[in-house]
């Protein structure tokens, strides 16, 4: 199959890219660096034209209205015109209807965009990836002293176990209208003290001092009241946070993402 993978250089699409090409399909990665701008939807046409399916991967932290939400839809529209029945497959977030954070509320325009849109599309919620939940925990740190959301607990997933259930569903059946498949989420669930300690652990540093920062407005509310967390019907797999560790340089770099 030929199946196009927006933000197919990122940290989610170029493993999507990846697990497809191993597995034998012609997987094309489409964004700026390519051609293709979401935003604008210039070279969306010419990408989609011989595509059986779309992983939509693509994002912004800084305008996802213009890449996640607009995105959505340019790619429904898109399709439409050159005549393709492709279906979409796109990621988005557990939870990101409970938080209202803008860049999750976006993910939930993203998701009504593709349902509007009457193309056969799948949404896969997963939930935050191991490298986002090491940076939440850490990113406050500073000597011996992490100020982060005490209160918080998060179930982080392996990014590669989704880049493989992306690519399942690509190159599976094509769903007659939209659908939302099982959220996905890693074995475990942590608080934020377990996640410094056992970051800690993995750099070899005494684990630093809790100071819990107030859970003010509803984004950091939903964190920290749990909002976050998958429900009961939820698919869990892949690696869990420390084996997930295990394989990060020592000390772990305080990054927003993990190297693909
Ligand atoms: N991080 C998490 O914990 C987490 C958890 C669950 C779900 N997700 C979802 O996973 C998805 C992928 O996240 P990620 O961390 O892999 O993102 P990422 O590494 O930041 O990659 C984003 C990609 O989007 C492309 N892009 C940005 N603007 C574009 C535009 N105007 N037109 C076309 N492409 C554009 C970028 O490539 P160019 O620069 O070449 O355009 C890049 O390849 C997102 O939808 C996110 O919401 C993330």
């Amino acid at each position: 199959m030929r199946v196009v993978v927006t933000g197919g250089a990122g940290d989610l699409g170029a493993r999507v890219v990846r697990v497809l090409s191993a597995r034998g399909h012609e997987a094309v990665a489409a964004s700026r660096r390519s051609g293709v701008d979401l935003a604008t939807g210039a070279g969306l046409d010419e990408v989609l034209t011989v595509a059986d399916a779309v992983v939509h991967a693509a994002t912004s932290q800084r305008t996802p209205q213009e890449v996640d939400v607009a995105g959505a839809r340019r790619i429904a529209e898109s399709l439409r015109r050159v005549g393709s029945a492709a279906q979409v497959v796109s990621i988005s977030i557990v939870g990101c209807d409970r938080i209202g954070y803008p860049y999750y509320r976006a993910k939930v325009d993203s998701e009504r965009a593709l349902e509007e849109s009457g193309v056969p599309a799948t949404i896969v919620r997963a939930t935050q990836f191991h490298s986002l939940a090491a940076f939440f925990a850490t990113a406050g740190r500073i000597g011996p002293v992490a100020f982060a959301l005490g209160d918080m607990r998060i179930q982080p997933v392996d990014i590669d176990w989704v880049a493989e259930r992306l690519a399942d569903h690509a190159t599976g059946p094509r769903p007659d209208g939209f659908t939302r498949a099982t959220d996905l989420a890693g074995p475990t669930a942590y608080t934020t003290r377990q996640v410094l300690d056992l970051v800690a652990a993995h750099d070899g540093r005494t684990p630093p001092r809790l100071v819990r920062i107030p859970a003010v407005g509803d984004a950091l509310k939903g964190f920290s009241e749990g909002r976050i967390l998958p429900g009961p019907d939820t698919e869990l797999g892949g690696q869990t946070f420390e084996q997930w560790l295990e394989t990060q340089p020592r000390p772990l770099p305080r990054r927003f993402h993990s190297p693909t």
